[in-house]
């Protein structure tokens, strides 16, 4: 019904600044009943870091960064969901205007700077639905204060274990100063360390079995993507994300005045340089470890792309702001028809299957 709705309230939305429209979304699926999904083709069904995905379309982190509505946006037809986003602290983010719609360009620039109720708050919301079925990740972000961002991700891995399928070590949004520079080999180590231990000691108490993600910038040269795929193997990692946002803008862009706002661009121009990223990490990390393929899915021959590129799992986001929830369904009865006319009976061989390739790009 909301996605049969959405080309009707669209032009509206847009009117609207791009934040208050987000926020009318949140407020709207936060009063839609959490219907259970209808019942995926078993086609459509990932196996993958001992989880079972319904479906491989997923929604990338940043739209329900306070940890609102997970059950709402499941019940749109999403394979799983990653929320946050989430800091320990609660932190305000950069000033407005901090988001702008590149609506020639299906894209997005965002400057947010992790704006996040805390990790108490957010912990509160995931608990009251403990138990409830679905695949939800969280997204995990340092403070912008902090003296310890090491600590920082500890903190929340160690709060977050066993209220969550699988949590994300971010360190690649370009809206925090310095947040990046995690990504060095001697600070992701130390880092993975403790976040990996964090983890076990959490889920070894509850009983529970929590996955760590790390997500990966698109702007890496490769010898330092060899280092982050090395260290994340190392340390035991359940899985990449390949990638966040990019701080590079495409000479292609069309809205060349919102083009140099500060922040991240994602959508359609993002789609190609996160793809070349994914197949060159997929070179390094083979079948040993899952990737998450994000960065301008906006179809599903984008998603199958992805998929042939080295994707287990894709996620999208700036697409659903131009497009709206039908995208999802579209996007799956896509990938069948392709499964279809190939005579698959799923998806496994697809993946990575053209990532020599791509990553020449
Ligand atoms: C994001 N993204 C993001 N990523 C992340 O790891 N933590 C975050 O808090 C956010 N926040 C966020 C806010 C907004 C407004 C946008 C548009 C994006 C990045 C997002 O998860 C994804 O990696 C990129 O947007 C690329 O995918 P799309 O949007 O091109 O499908």
């Amino acid at each position: 019904m909301i996605g049969g709705a959405f080309p009707l309230v669209r032009p509206f939305l847009h009117r609207l600044d791009p934040e208050a429209a987000h926020q009318l979304t949140i407020r709207s699926l936060a009063m839609a009943p959490a219907l259970t999904p209808a019942r995926d083709d078993a086609r459509l069904s990932v196996a993958a870091m001992g989880l079972s995905f319904p479906n491989p379309v997923g929604l990338a982190a940043g739209y329900d960064k306070q940890c609102e509505v997970p059950d709402q946006l499941l019940a749109l037809g999403f394979g799983f969901v990653e929320l946050g986003g989430v800091t320990p602290r609660p932190q305000p983010g950069n000033p407005r205007p901090r988001v702008f719609r590149l609506a020639a360009d299906g894209a997005v620039i965002n400057r947010f700077g992790l704006n996040s109720d805390g990790l108490s708050r957010c912990r509160e919301r995931l608990r009251r639905r403990k138990g409830r079925p679905g695949i939800v990740g969280v997204n995990l972000g340092a403070n912008k204060d902090s003296a310890d961002r090491i600590a920082d991700y500890a903190t929340l891995v160690a709060g977050l274990c066993g209220l969550a399928d699988f949590l994300t070590i971010n360190v690649s949004s370009p809206n925090t100063p310095g947040l990046r520079d995690l990504q060095g080999e001697a600070f992701l180590d130390a880092l993975l360390a403790r976040a990996v231990e964090a983890r076990d000691r959490a889920d070894e108490a509850a009983g529970t079995r929590t996955r760590l993600l790390l997500k990966i910038a698109p702007d890496l040269a490769l010898d330092a993507l060899d280092a982050m795929t090395a260290t994340a193997t190392t340390r035991g990692l359940d899985g990449l994300i390949v990638s966040n946002t990019t701080i590079a803008r495409p000479d292609t862009l069309r809205e060349a005045a919102l083009g140099a706002e500060t922040g991240g661009l994602s959508g359609r121009p993002l789609f190609s340089l996160s793809t070349r990223m994914l197949a060159q990490a997929r070179l390094r990390v083979g079948e040993a470890m899952p990737l998450i393929g994000v960065g301008g899915v906006d179809c599903a021959e984008a998603a199958w792309t992805k998929i042939e590129a080295g994707a287990s799992l894709v996620q999208l986001y700036t697409a659903l702001i131009y497009e709206g929830p039908g995208l999802i369904p579209s996007i799956k009865e896509g990938i069948l028809a392709r499964l279809t006319a190939e005579g698959l009976d799923g998806l496994a061989p697809v993946v990575g299957r053209r990532a020599a390739e791509i990553a020449q790009g």
